[in-house]
């Protein structure tokens, strides 16, 4: 098929389905026909308009795949009650605006922040010829700074330790440089498989993960039979790159067909109070997911013309606080980031499913390194250490963490004392953080991070706060702290003061952007 008739408007899919324009802009408003918004106009793929008229894709299904895709669960930080609005000059941080956006909607990822601001940021952070200029994402997640950075022209370079965010990063910043049509010829491939009457009965050559253990199936039979036919193919593949573009739209879905869902961590279905997935177009869905991505990588292939420079594009599968050798000191024109927060948001716990079943991870001891290296670590891998002391000198940090320590001795490790290791390994963390940061700075260059505030053991932790004086420590100036999102409240304990007693208080959750300049 002539590819460019498998992308349709409104106008050329309303004949075809022989309806009214308002009526199709109706369905595709309401996500009752398959459809994405470019920009403003509707577009339609007409394999998957067929499958849908042809009865074999089911509205609840797409219905189904828009929350998968961001709408709801998927990587997203929990539902809060009482989003406000940004703080003027920043734009949305949160991801919600990414679901629409190309590359970005790829996969949506626990904490990404929108396009919108990081763009908004690097137009007042860098200036002059942008071929000369580098933006960094020390913790990249799934690449919001680096595509944007990347598509302004600037050389960009991050780090993510997560095999499966990496992965991610990695076909958003290759696919610019990379021939569109394999990727399109093992989409029609797997569209002709899906059609044939033969994979009703095929039986899969791949097994399942060794080494990946959950409480409940994570597919049903039949489900599992399709993942593991889709294993069959993404092996056969021999262009690295597609088979890079199939893992990570698997990768994407796979979890909207599992018998599990982010709440925002990996849960069972049931436990949250949905019913399991027995049956599902796991192929179909797929290869959806496939087109989109198809489709973005036709756009950032002609968005990047533009420039007469080709911008080098970098991102490490390692740990930016061991990064020394990687980055020349004082190259660094600006940093945007968001690491992660004093949540315990386990990202490699959450993210098993897929390090399991796309083959990115060797073994246990693998995952307990991953552990090991993650900023802040986590509660569960800390916990039970020796006390944790804190390498800086910030008394007034000092005592909210001895305030955590003191809290539910009766819990032991549970308690206060072992939440109280994971915030002292957490601020340590970004003492190391500032150390390797001021070495690859430019001079005065800016340096933005996105972080909340916590409450910790009902202590109140202003994390953003602690933030700003470390950097201080570290010779950072504070140019400003915006606060981007608020959440909601929680009850804590602010009286950090013991021998005083304790006072409870509503606390406001939220978001800051810590802005910094670098040392002259
Ligand atoms: C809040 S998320 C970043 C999301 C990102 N802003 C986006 O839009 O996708 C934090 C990321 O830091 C990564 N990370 C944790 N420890 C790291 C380390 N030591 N070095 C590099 N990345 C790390 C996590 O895997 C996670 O993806």
């Amino acid at each position: 098929m002539d590819e460019s008739k498998k992308v349709l408007n409104l106008s050329e899919t309303a004949k075809l389905m022989r309806v009214s324009a308002k009526t199709l802009r109706e369905l595709a408003r309401s996500k009752r026909v398959p459809c994405q918004k470019v920009g403003r106009e509707w577009r339609f793929l007409l394999p998957s308009l067929e499958r849908w008229l042809a009865g074999q894709m089911d509205t609840s299904r797409l219905a189904e795949s828009a929350e998968a895709y961001g709408q709801a669960s998927l990587f997203q930080p929990e539902a809060t009650t009482d989003d406000k609005t940004a703080a003027p000059g920043f734009g949305d941080t949160a991801f919600t605006k990414n679901r629409r956006e190309p590359l970005h909607r790829w996969v949506p990822w626990i904490a990404g922040f929108s396009a919108a601001f990081v763009e908004e940021v690097l137009s007042k952070a860098v200036s002059g010829d942008p071929a000369d200029a580098t933006v960094l994402d020390p913790f990249a997640g799934v690449g919001t700074t680096l595509v944007e950075g990347l598509k302004h022209g600037y050389n960009v370079v991050g780090f993510e330790i997560n095999p499966y965010a990496a992965l991610a990063c990695e076909v958003k910043l290759t696919c610019v440089g990379c021939r569109l049509k394999p990727l399109t010829e093992a989409i029609n491939k797997l569209e002709d498989l899906r059609r044939n009457p033969w994979l009703k009965q095929a039986q899969p050559r791949s097994k399942p993960p060794g080494n990946f253990k959950s409480k409940r199936p994570f597919f049903s039979p039949a489900v599992e039979r399709e993942v593991l036919l889709l294993q069959d193919f993404i092996s056969e593949q021999t262009h690295s790159f597609v088979k890079n573009v199939l893992k990570v739209a698997l990768g994407s879905v796979m979890v909207s067909f599992s018998n599990y869902s982010y709440e925002p961590s990996l849960s069972t279905r049931s436990a949250a109070g949905k019913n399991d997935i027995e049956h599902a177009d796991v192929i179909g869905g797929f290869c959806d997911k496939l087109w989109e991505i198809a489709a973005d990588i036709g756009f950032i292939q002609r968005h990047m013309k533009r420039f007469e420079h080709t911008p080098t594009a970098a991102i490490h599968r390692r740990s930016y606080l061991d990064s020394s050798s990687l980055l020349p000191p004082c190259s660094v024109d600006a940093l945007v980031t968001s690491p992660p927060y004093l949540n315990n948001y386990h990202y490699v716990r959450n993210t098993r499913p897929q390090l399991h079943w796309l083959d990115l991870i060797n073994g246990n001891s693998e995952l307990r390194k991953l552990e090991e290296d993650s900023f802040g670590r986590f509660w569960q891998t800390v916990r039970s250490a020796p006390p944790v002391g804190l390498d800086l000198d910030l008394p007034e940090l000092q005592q909210v963490l001895e305030c955590i320590r003191k809290q539910n001795p009766e819990k032991g490790t549970y308690g206060g004392s072992g939440w109280a290791n994971y915030a002292a390994t957490y601020f340590n963390d970004c003492d190391r953080f500032f150390r390797v940061t001021r070495r690859v700075m430019k001079p005065g260059a800016w340096v933005v991070v996105v972080i909340g505030n916590n409450i910790v053991q009902g202590v109140h932790v202003e994390t953003d706060r602690f933030l700003a004086q470390i950097g201080e420590l570290h010779g950072f100036s504070v140019q400003g702290m915006h606060r981007v999102r608020r959440k909601r409240t929680g009850s804590s304990i602010v009286n950090s003061s013991v021998r005083a007693g304790f006072t409870r208080r509503q606390t406001e959750l939220h978001e800051t952007a810590v802005e910094f300049r670098a040392p002259e």
